[in-house]
């Protein structure tokens, strides 16, 4: 680098935090400040251990153990969610957790605590061994006044969140965030253990040829949706008259994070093996909705409701998912007369 490449000015997350909370005077508590420093910990300690896990042994199954939603729990599933839940009870301010690896709602009895946070600790985790990308899912809330600290305080609309992120422990380590105004990206300096500004105010293309969806439940799809997928085959009319890309890569973070950065759709359908869907609710499909949105996209279930108008009845709830490029989107809701 020549001294005037060096960017000396840089914005790492927590200069970028403030700077926006200073101008939100309203609710600027600091409270995020301080949570977000605690989420970054854990994304930071997630990445690292990560990264180490085939020289400490920590592939493979955590045994025979089965998770609430009946997925097989992996070493790194299971230490994700440690690494996680630690962190958010020492930050002070979290006084109800929701984790993919956890049955139970958990409850940290701290006063007075300002948010209720969703987490899927590791998402992806079944390509983990391969060496795939992988990440973590976060969703916030604020607790209502007179929260007991219970369910309540997550089985709520999407629209209530206050804040949505994701990890992806890539090449590089990427966050992505939103707190309702845009969405930033950050990128993991490790000599700095700093998050450093890379995608300000990020906006997905209106309209990209990759759909990613996996192909392998196409017989168990209603039939609209087998037409709609065979439609995006066939050479398409505009713009560059070829048919749509294949892109699946079977971890949610990655291919919601090549969409966001891309465009084109991403899908999730209920299937006959998954009448309800596969993805999750609270920490999956209403954070990488309102992540999406945020970024000029849509985000809807099959039958075209939009994700954060949902409200979940359990913590583990799950629910078909398209997500992606406006465009594309509205395709699929003409497609089934939306
Ligand atoms: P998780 O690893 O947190 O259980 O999530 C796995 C999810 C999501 O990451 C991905 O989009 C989807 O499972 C892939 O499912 P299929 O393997 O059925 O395509
Ligand atoms: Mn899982
Ligand atoms: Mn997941
Ligand atoms: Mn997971």
């Amino acid at each position: 680098d020549s001294a005037e490449s060096i960017n000396t000015d840089i914005i790492t997350l927590s200069r970028f935090i403030l700077e926006s909370q200073r101008y939100d005077a309203k609710n600027a508590t600091g409270e995020f400040s301080m949570l977000l420093n605690s989420l970054q910990f854990a994304f930071k300690f997630i990445s690292q251990t990560i990264r180490r896990a085939e020289l400490v042994n920590l592939m493979g199954l955590a045994g025979a153990s089965v998770n609430a939603t009946g997925d097989q729990q992996k070493k790194l599933d299971v230490l994700g969610d440690e690494i996680f839940i630690n962190a958010m009870r020492a930050s002070g301010n979290v006084k109800v957790l929701v984790s993919e690896e956890q049955e139970e709602l958990m409850v940290f009895r701290h006063n007075p605590a300002t948010y209720a946070v969703c987490c899927d600790p590791i998402d992806g985790s079944s390509n983990l061994d391969a060496g795939v990308s992988v990440g973590t899912i976060v969703s916030l809330f604020k607790l209502t006044p007179g929260s007991q600290g219970n369910s309540k305080d997550v089985l709520r609309r999407g629209d209530d969140m206050v804040a949505a992120c994701y990890a992806m422990y890539g090449a590089s380590t990427h966050l992505m965030l939103t707190t309702g105004k845009g969405v930033n990206g950050f990128t993991l300096d490790t000599n700095l253990g700093e998050f450093i500004l890379t995608y300000p105010d990020l906006k997905l293309p209106l309209q990209h040829p990759i759909y990613s969806v996996n192909e392998g439940n196409s017989v168990y799809w209603e039939d609209m949706i087998q037409q709609f997928f065979h439609n995006l085959k066939v050479p398409q009319d505009a713009p560059n008259g070829k048919p749509y890309s294949s892109r699946y890569i079977g971890s949610m973070v990655a291919d919601v994070h090549r969409t966001l950065l891309y465009g084109g759709l991403f899908s999730y359908p209920c299937d006959k093996k998954s009448p309800k869907g596969k993805l999750r609710l609270l920490y999956e499909a209403f954070p990488m909705a309102f992540l999406v949105e945020q970024a000029g996209g849509k985000a809807v279930n099959d039958k075209g409701e939009r994700i954060l108008d949902l409200t979940p009845e359990n913590i583990h709830d799950k629910s078909s998912i398209w997500l992606g490029s406006s465009q594309d989107i509205d395709r699929f809701l003409k497609h089934i007369g939306k």
